[in-house]
Parts: structure tokens; C-alpha cells; sequence
């Protein structure tokens, strides 16, 4: 018999649990067509149980969701606690210590009418983000000096281990190979300022290559990427960046795509449990309209299903986003899809079980 797969649920602030419930519906559908057995937990952490208990996350949080085999997340972020709370107790946090150590942001365009920069056939965009997930600027380390005076200096450092540097460049080798595309591999740095930090990865880069001589490599800057993103953004297979630069360019990287409404990504522990979420954030205007964009968090389940092996359903949601996007929508924005948010999750689920 086929495994059951767990699946804890966290809909989270905000549009986060509207876009999620389009995903488990979808979820449900293709698990029928395709004999996927799985069971889900829902889990209410949030900026609503913060405000209600003064905890982002309960202590026993992080041991439970060892359990699982993959938390399925719509976003965190809400308007009444102060930044910074909700996304280090809850988002970074599970990042930390569940050892996610990948962001895995893919930019791929389904239909040319969505994209910004005018003119470009879907082949042109078409890359993956393997962004460093547990390190850089995101750790905290820092401090203040003579805090509140004239004097004040505020220290952010970005940590960039060997350890945490090897395993991702080597992650974005191993993508490059599967994926089969270019088999290119661009190290996105700043080696020409952050003279200590990209040393380090541009060194680990340059010896990892040599283990895949099939692989073809490549550097650019962190400015000059996001320029390259716009003006010829089929140079690009997979880039391989820090935890900082991954968080920016893969914001231009959505546009690209057609908007924060079709933007996925995953938190990748390869060894243990992964957590795929919509880029876009809570986006707490729309809560509860039924407006907000479901196919991020319907493409971010598709990068579920792949990772807990069931790739035969992945493909089939792919599949019927990709329609629904070319044949369906007006546009990918929230407002103006021209459906309601449970309107395209049904187009989706539609399109599997019509498949
Ligand atoms: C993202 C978000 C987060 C990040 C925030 C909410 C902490 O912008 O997932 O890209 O910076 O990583
Ligand atoms: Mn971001």
C-alpha cells in the first residue's frame, strides 16, 4: 500500500488561510485521481494567536512538525504586531531549526500576456532561485552601540559558514543536473565589495564545480542579476545566492513571472521536513474578499507533492494551473482574475479530474 503522507497545515495571517484552502481542495482532488493517501493537521499559528497568548510559536511547535512530512504554510505577517515579531518567531524560526536549508524559488513564465517586460516568449524566462535559507544577514548577530544616543551604531553580520555555503552551492549544482534544462549554474555575489562573505562562497563555488564538469558555470553581481533579469532573463537556469540577495532578486523574479499571485517557493530540508508557502506574503487588504491570486499557494502545493514523491499529482496540478493561466484569467492580480480565489481553485480541480 501506498504510504500516507502527513501534512501539517499552517494557513497562518491575513490571505494565508483563504489561498490555502484552495490548495487542500486541490489537494483533495488530485489525490483521489491519483491514489495519493495523506492526512493533514491543521496548526492556527499566527499573528491571531499571538495577540490572543503572547507566543508566535508554542514551545512543543517545532518537535511536532519533526513528525510530519511536509508543512504546507499560506503566510505570515499580520498588520497589528509590530514587524519583525511573527516573521522571526514563526517563519525564520521554523527555517532555523527545522534546517531548511534551501529557499527553492522557481521563476518560470506559463503565458507571455503577464509578463512586464514586454515581447518575451515563455522559453525566456524560465529559472530557478536556489537562495541560502539558514545563514547571511538573517541570523540576527549584531548588536547596538550606545543605543537611543547620537552616538548609536547598529552592527547587522552576515554568517556564511562553509558548511552552510558547500551544501547549498552543491544543492544548486544537483538542480541544474535534474532539472536538464541549460545545465547552467550562475553564482549571484557581490565579490567586488563583500570581499569577505563571496569569497568564501565564490571559492566553494569554483571547487564544487569541478565535480560536475557537465555543468556549465557563471558569475554576476547581485545589481547586475537583477539587470540581467530584465533584459535577457533566459541567460539564466539556476541561481545560486545568499540568503539577503535570494530574498530580492526572487521579488523581481515573481514580477517576471506575472506577479506575486503566481509565485511559489519551498523551504527545503532534503534530509528532514520541508515547508512550501506562496512568496507573496498575508496581504491583509484582501483578507476575506476573495480577490487574492490562489495559484501561488496551488503551485506551492504542486512543489509539495513533488517533494514527498508524488510526482505523477505535481505534474498534474502544474498541468492545470498552466491552463487555467493561458486559457482562463484575465489577469494575475488580485482583483482582477476575472474569478473569485475559490472560483480558480475550482478551474483548477477542474482541470485534473477533466484530464
Ligand atoms: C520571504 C519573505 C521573508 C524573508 C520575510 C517575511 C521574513 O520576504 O519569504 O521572502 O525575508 O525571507
Ligand atoms: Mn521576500
Amino acid at each position: 500500500m501506498a504510504k500516507k503522507h502527513k501534512i501539517a497545515v499552517v494557513g497562518g495571517d491575513g490571505t494565508g488561510p483563504e489561498v490555502v484552502r484552495e490548495g487542500l481542495k486541490v489537494l483533495e482532488a488530485v489525490a483521489g485521481k491519483y491514489g495519493v493517501d495523506y492526512e493533514t493537521v491543521e496548526y492556527d499559528f499566527g499573528g491571531d494567536r499571538y495577540l490572543r497568548t503572547g507566543e508566535a510559536l508554542p514551545d512543543s511547535a517545532v518537535g511536532e512538525l519533526k513528525g510530519f512530512d511536509a508543512i504546507y504554510l499560506g503566510a505570515i505577517g499580520h498588520p497589528d504586531v509590530k514587524p519583525g515579531i511573527l516573521e522571526q518567531g514563526i517563519l525564520l524560526r521554523l527555517r532555523f531549526e527545522l534546517d531548511q536549508y534551501i529557499n527553492l524559488r522557481p521563476v518560470v513564465l506559463y503565458d507571455k500576456k503577464y509578463c512586464p517586460l514586454g515581447l518575451r516568449e515563455e522559453q525566456n524566462v524560465n529559472f530557478t532561485v536556489v537562495r541560502e535559507n539558514t545563514e547571511g544577514l538573517y541570523c540576527g548577530a549584531g548588536g547596538f552601540l550606545r543605543k537611543g544616543t547620537k552616538d548609536e551604531v547598529a552592527i547587522q553580520e552576515s554568517i556564511n559558514s562553509y558548511k552552510g555555503v558547500e551544501r547549498c552551492i552543491r544543492y544548486a549544482f544537483e538542480c541544474a543536473k535534474k532539472l536538464n534544462r541549460q545545465k547552467k549554474v550562475t553564482l549571484c555575489g557581490k565579490t567586488n565589495v563583500l570581499t569577505y562573505a563571496f569569497s568564501l562562497w565564490q571559492r566553494v563555488f569554483d571547487q564544487v564545480a569541478k565535480e560536475y564538469p557537465e555543468v556549465k558555470t557563471d558569475y554576476a553581481h547581485v545589481d547586475a542579476t537583477c539587470m540581467w533579469m530584465v533584459k535577457n532573463p533566459e541567460w539564466f537556469d539556476v541561481i545560486v545566492t545568499d540568503n539577503m540577495f535570494g530574498d530580492i532578486i526572487t521579488d523581481l523574479g515573481a514580477m517576471i513571472q506575472g506577479g506575486m499571485g503566481i509565485a511559489a517557493g519551498g523551504n527545503i530540508n532534503p534530509q528532514g521536513v520541508s515547508m512550501f508557502e506562496p512568496i507573496g506574503g498575508s496581504a491583509p487588504k484582501y483578507t476575506g474578499q476573495e480577490k487574492i491570486n490562489p495559484l501561488a499557494a496551488i503551485s506551492a502545493l504542486a512543489m509539495l507533492l513533488n517533494q514527498i514523491g508524488e510526482v505523477e499529482a505535481a505534474q498534474a496540478v502544474d498541468n492545470s494551473v498552466i491552463k487555467v493561466v493561458r486559457e482562463k484569467l484575465n489577469s494575475l492580480g488580485a482583483g482582477r482574475m476575472g474569478y473569485s480565489t475559490s472560483e480558480v481553485g475550482d478551474l483548477v480541480v477542474k482541470g485534473i479530474i477533466n484530464n
